[in-house]
């Protein structure tokens, strides 16, 4: 576990610039050792599901037309449908107003903090949106244009890569009006179990907050599916006040590029949201949602999916294994390695690139610095499994004789 001397580090301005802008400063002039194999990358490579092109046709002309912002009924009904079904919530999600369209979960990660500080207005310059470190950078973005204060939680090992809740401070709660948190997580594939999903919205209801549930990596996992925050409320059985959750079809069916996610949750909140995005945001395309009605009806796709990243994790586990101990996460498509034996994670990754011409991004570059000058992500490198088995199988051998070559 790395310690953390602060439970929290407040204020922290938004990063320059990407982590893979920065990952290529770091490596600018560098000459790869050997043919450069690219294990950054978070975008699916595995197959599109076979339907796509011909729900596209049959529904080709309603790109002629500007999509409702709110999205076609059927989008909505059968995402619920998906929703009840994927987490048994006894029909309790409203089709009419629990379920928004996006442009991606980014759409509504970005835009998101913005209206819960509209909607709760607690008459401060500067509300506090929390997020967990590392953390996926638009969570950084939202705090920067909800002109919020970003309070950065580390996740570490000790606390299954989740924000401590204990660590939270009555004003802080009470100043906060957005709370950030990913399961399963990403860069380290933890998930968050319904104990902890039920404390934070304890936390939320008490203090005030809208949470903000990135779920995008829902489906991506290995054996159990991972409990979502929705089923959590269901449990506890007082609808879905102060809930948001945001998944899209761009990891579970390997559609990132159509742009099709959802919102859904609080329907208060989201009716509101609607509006707002009724005058700010951009609809997402009919054609697109018909896709989508499509791909939430269907699991094989889905489970075939699962399967293939299975498989690399089994490689990565028997090929890493005897090196690092167990490095399968329980979802998502990426390794967190901790390489500190090694080094730390950009002199690794430098050496990486130079002696294997593996090119993997630092922990460091999805974490921000605590104000000690500590950062969570300093000791690990994050490794996507999105390759295919062949390119990833060459890749994690490369890695395993370089960590055996340089012990
Ligand atoms: C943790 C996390 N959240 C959200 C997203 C955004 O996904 P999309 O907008 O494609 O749904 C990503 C994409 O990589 C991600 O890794």
């Amino acid at each position: 576990m790395i310690a953390s001397p602060k439970p929290y580090q407040r204020g922290v301005s938004l990063p320059s610039s990407n982590p893979f802008q920065r990952l290529a400063d770091l490596l600018d002039g560098e000459t790869p050792g050997l043919d450069p194999i690219i294990m950054t990358i978070g975008e699916p490579q595995h197959a599109i599901p076979e339907f796509t092109a011909e729900v596209l046709t049959e529904n080709m002309a309603d790109f002629r037309r500007y999509p409702p912002i709110k999205g076609s009924p059927e989008f909505r009904r059968t995402v619920a449908t998906w929703l009840d079904k994927r987490y048994a919530l006894g029909g309790t999600i409203d089709p009419e107003d629990g379920v928004l369209p996006l442009n991606g979960s980014r759409e509504g990660l970005s835009f998101g903090a913005i209206a819960a500080r509209d909607q709760l207005d607690k008459g401060l310059d500067h509300p506090a949106v929390i997020l967990p470190n590392p953390f996926y950078q638009t969570y950084a973005a939202a705090a920067h244009v909800a002109d919020g204060e970003a309070v950065l939680l580390d996740a570490v090992a000790g606390n299954n890569f989740l924000p401590d809740l204990d660590s939270l401070d009555t004003d802080l709660l009470d100043r906060t009006v957005a709370f950030y948190v990913a399961s399963p997580t990403n860069p380290e594939g933890y998930v968050a179990d319904i104990a902890y999903w039920q404390r934070l919205i304890a936390l939320a209801r008490k203090h005030r907050f809208f949470i903000f549930a990135d779920e995008c990596y829902s489906e991506i996992y290995r054996k159990t599916p991972p409990p979502g925050i929705l089923e959590a409320a269901v449990q506890m059985g007082e609808g879905f006040a102060k809930i948001i959750v945001l998944n899209s079809l761009s990891k579970r069916s390997n559609l990132a590029g159509l742009r099709c996610g959802f919102a859904a949750g609080d329907p208060d909140f989201l009716r509101k949201w609607a509006k707002f995005r009724g005058l700010a945001a951009p609809q997402v395309p009919l054609p697109a949602q018909a896709v989508a009605v499509r791909a939430y009806q269907d699991e094989a796709h889905v489970i075939e999916n699962r399967r293939l990243y299975n498989e690399k994790f089994a490689a990565a586990e028997e090929i890493l294994g005897p090196i690092l101990g167990p490095v399968t996460p329980e979802a998502g498509f990426f390794l967190w390695l901790d390489v500190s034996r090694w080094g730390d994670g950009i002199s690794v990754t430098r050496s990486l690139w130079r002696d294997a011409g593996l090119k993997v991004l630092p922990g460091s570059f999805l974490a921000s610095d605590q104000s000690d000058g500590s950062n969570p992500g300093r000791n690990y490198i994050r490794i996507s499994l999105a390759a295919p088995l062949e390119q990833a199988r060459i890749a994690l051998d490369r890695l395993a004789n370089w960590m055996g070559d340089t012990q």
